[in-house]
């Protein structure tokens, strides 16, 4: 069977991203960032689909159906990354493999952004690439998938 369909799973003020600092995220908009994404995964033979949320509610709901419709996920939660234990166990019990991607460099930023509470769930993390962190992340996802 064919493993190649990829949920792109976006959270709280991603959506806003060509308004927010462009020292960290590079003033690329959302549309962009998600055009990007798309041509990456085409590159790689993945077929990505694209879900962005501000409700944690919705995301959180999002990660409950993710197996029938995916079979990976790369997931960008902002910052609900660290803290919301929410997410955190809806990504462990949707049992998909994950990559953990951040557009800026959180290890470099304040402590409160240096943890992750879905680390532990991810196959990898990729931090402060920018939007090439992504073509990063489906190269592992696949190798991934197609082991
Ligand atoms: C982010 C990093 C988070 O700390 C922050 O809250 C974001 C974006 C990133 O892509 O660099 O919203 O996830």
């Amino acid at each position: 069977m064919n493993r190649n369909r990829v949920q792109i799973m976006h959270g709280v003020n991603l959506d806003q991203i060509g308004r927010r600092d462009p020292e960290h995220y590079g003033g690329i908009t959302f549309r962009q960032l998600e055009q990007a994404i798309d041509g990456f995964a085409r590159d790689l033979g993945l077929d990505a689909r694209f879900f962005q949320s501000n409700s944690e509610g919705d995301f959180v709901e999002h990660l409950h159906r993710v197996r029938d419709v995916a079979d990976g996920v790369i997931i960008n939660a902002g910052a609900w990354t660290h803290y919301s234990r929410a997410i955190g166990d809806a990504l462990q019990f949707a049992d998909v493999p994950a990559v953990e991607v951040h557009l800026s460099d959180v290890m470099a930023r304040e402590g409160w952004r240096h943890v992750s509470v879905l680390a532990d769930t991810c196959i990898a993390t990729v931090t402060g690439k920018g939007v090439d962190g992504y073509r990063e992340a489906l190269g592992t996802l696949k190798a991934h998938l197609t082991e």
